[in-house]
């Protein structure tokens, strides 16, 4: 009997199987705009319990990379009530990802009028894609001032209740991966001497506040948070403390009573790996769900949720190479490689084009 593919609740919400579709930028959103192709792109995709969308910008601020969406206008809106109308009509539930990139950004990537921000004036080393140069080194941020931190969160909740008017059955808060969350939660990145600063109890409190203003917004139960302890992506470096300073988010996390916690493990890429015991202090002292993520594999994803150590499992690039990764996985089918050159890359191909199998390959490999 198979826990991957039993049916389970998250919160309120009933879901069709416990594997989630994780949040994968795909630079498809010509203008900022979700389209006609992120529509067929998502909506192949919904055969998952729950998918979380590629990080979408809460504001124009936010909007460091090419191409990426958007939800902060009119027509974003509109055009991601089309994509959760599809998903839901597959039966899928889908939350959106809110991710700002704060100081991951350069200028060329940036809307008219807007601005890389970050907690301190720290640039990332690396550099970052525009359409208009190719890559360029990360942008220097501005420093963010008091107003601009309370308007960013007041971003955030706006963000949130345009996610609802599209259709959204919740958020996730992309705490992680080095984006403008995970900057005020490091101290490499955050180097603020006043209340957002310094101790972990000031690191954490721009996440906590933007964390309870969405929660305001829109209800504990529509929102999630991705972390990523121990990850190294976009120049942050690991530091002695990490794992007490994780815990102490976890704690604060529960009691604000987020609907779920998503730990990031990405050792499958090349990161450091995130030690047991901050997956099992994360599992023990936060009561909402559990997901799991970073390189699963079906057999894998079985045998964590049977222990009990998470409560649903995220997959990342075997959703993206494989429209119909359920009937796959459930079959013990072949699955198609993921093509890195196309990760990023605008139009179809490497995107909508990934083969499904036909309904004669799923039954004989069921049979195998
Ligand atoms: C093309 C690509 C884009 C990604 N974009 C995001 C993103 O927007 N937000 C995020 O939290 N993680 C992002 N990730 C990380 C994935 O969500 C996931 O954690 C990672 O791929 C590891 O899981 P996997 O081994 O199942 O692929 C991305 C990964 C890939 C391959």
């Amino acid at each position: 009997m198979s826990l991957l593919f039993s049916h389970t609740s998250l919160g309120p919400l009933a879901l069709q199987n416990r594997l989630v579709m994780a949040p994968m930028t795909r630079n498809r959103a010509i203008g900022n705009i979700p389209n006609d192709l992120m529509v067929e792109y998502y909506a192949q995709r919904a055969t998952a319990g729950l998918i979380i969308t590629e990080g979408t910008s809460p504001s124009p601020n936010g909007t460091g990379y090419a191409r990426i969406p958007g939800i902060y206008s009119a027509a974003q809106i509109a055009g991601w009530k089309r994509v959760t109308d599809a998903v839901h009509g597959r039966g899928a539930r889908i939350f959106m990802q809110l991710m700002h990139c704060g100081r991951i950004a350069h200028p060329l990537n940036l809307p008219p009028g807007a601005r890389a921000l970050g907690p301190s004036p720290v640039a990332a080393a690396g550099e970052i894609f525009t359409d208009a140069e190719g890559l360029k080194p990360n942008a220097m941020p501005q420093a963010m001032t008091d107003a601009d931190i309370q308007a960013t969160i007041q971003e955030y909740a706006q963000a949130a209740r345009n996610a609802m008017a599209a259709g959204f059955d919740g958020v996730e808060l992309h705490g992680a991966n080095g984006y403008l969350l995970e900057q005020f939660i490091r101290p490499n990145s955050n180097q603020r001497t006043d209340r957002y600063g310094g101790s972990i109890e000031n690191r954490a409190r721009f996440t906590l506040e933007v964390a309870q203003a969405v929660i305001t917004a829109i209800g504990k139960d529509k929102v999630g948070i991705r972390l990523s302890p121990f990850g190294a992506f976009n120049d942050m470096p690991p530091y002695a403390g990490m794992e007490a300073d994780y815990t102490y988010l976890a704690r604060q996390l529960d009691a604000l009573g987020l609907v779920y916690i998503h730990l990031v493990d990405h050792s499958s890429m090349g990161a450091p790996a995130v030690p047991e015991t901050m997956k099992a202090t994360v599992r023990h002292l936060f009561h909402g769900t559990l997901i799991l993520s970073g390189g699963y594999d079906a057999v894998r994803a079985e045998t964590d949720l049977a222990s009990g150590k998470c409560d649903l499992i995220a997959v990342g690039r075997p959703f993206l190479a494989n429209p119909d990764l359920v009937d796959r996985w459930k079959a013990g089918a072949a699955v198609n490689a993921p093509n890195a050159d196309t990760f990023y890359t605008p139009g179809p191909k490497g995107y909508t084009d990934y083969p499904a199998l036909s309904t004669g390959d799923v039954l004989s490999a069921a049979h195998r």
